[in-house]
């Protein structure tokens, strides 16, 4: 499947048409911002290492019976999925405090939860991605109901299945950021990226970040961050 015009740009991947008007290919770029754009970079290799990510952990999720958009990997930058109208709606899964949790409650990092939390902010640029519940979601009418209560059945067993995974490859999975788009027929899919931008992986032994907190924070070591994030992964991978 070749890559046709371009039909979207964002801040870490570009999307292209393809001759099939239900499949898009979706090419990883190495670009990094924070806090909305204030904050920009390039995090070398990073366009390889999340695709190869996304893909790897989408394929186990679809395993798992969680539906997702991925298709094909075509190259190291480059996907094959189905195209979908995303849900503006970014789900917050967390495990342990951290980041917003921990600024906007005014608790210390690295608390662990009883339970996982979810949260959704309304996916707008203009307004910094602004926190709401689900009934703000719906008088918004950014979803249904029904839809709602799907992502958020999906996001609990997204987490199941890559925290468990995660444990194995010796990293904590803290929290992440999902997305969920609809396919013509409605169906809603998981879709976007899962990789170090958009979870905070933390080393079980030693709490070492391993994950983009590095790049947000001006820590250093962010590609070799990204490099250890996905042999982790491989080593506890058949394929
Ligand atoms: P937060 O603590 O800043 O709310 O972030 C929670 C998780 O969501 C963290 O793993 C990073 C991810 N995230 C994104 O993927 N995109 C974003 O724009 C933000 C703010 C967070
Ligand atoms: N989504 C944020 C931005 O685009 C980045 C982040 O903090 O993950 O700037």
């Amino acid at each position: 499947m070749e890559k046709l015009e371009q039909v979207y740009e964002g801040k870490a991947k570009k999307v292209y048409r393809t001759e099939d008007p239900e499949l898009v290919i979706v090419s990883y770029k190495d670009d990094a911002t924070a806090f909305n754009g204030a904050k920009r970079g390039t995090i070398v290799g990073k366009g390889v290492v999340n695709n190869q990510m996304t893909n790897r952990l989408m394929a186990r999720l679809e395993k798992a019976g969680i539906p997702t958009h991925f298709v094909q990997e075509l190259s190291d930058r480059d996907t094959l999925v189905k195209r979908v109208d995303i849900v503006p709606l970014e789900v917050i899964i967390r495990n342990l405090s951290a980041g917003h949790f921990a600024s906007r409650y005014g608790v210390e990092e690295g608390i662990v939860f009883d339970a996982p939390t979810i949260e959704f902010s309304y996916k707008c640029d203009e307004l910094d991605d602004p926190l709401l519940n689900a009934y703000h979601a719906l008088a918004l009418k950014l979803a249904t109901q029904e839809e709602i209560d799907t992502i958020k059945r999906l996001s609990f067993a997204v987490n199941d299945v890559l925290k468990a995974f995660w444990a194995e490859c010796g990293v904590t999975l803290v929290d992440f950021k999902l997305e969920f788009g609809r396919l013509r027929d409605g169906t809603i899919v998981l879709a976007d990226e899962i990789s170090p931008d958009t979870c905070r992986l933390w080393d079980a032994k030693t709490h070492e970040k391993l994950d983009k907190d590095r790049f947000r924070r001006d820590m250093g070591g962010v590609e070799d961050a990204y490099a250890e994030a996905m042999k982790r992964l491989l080593a506890h991978s058949e394929g």
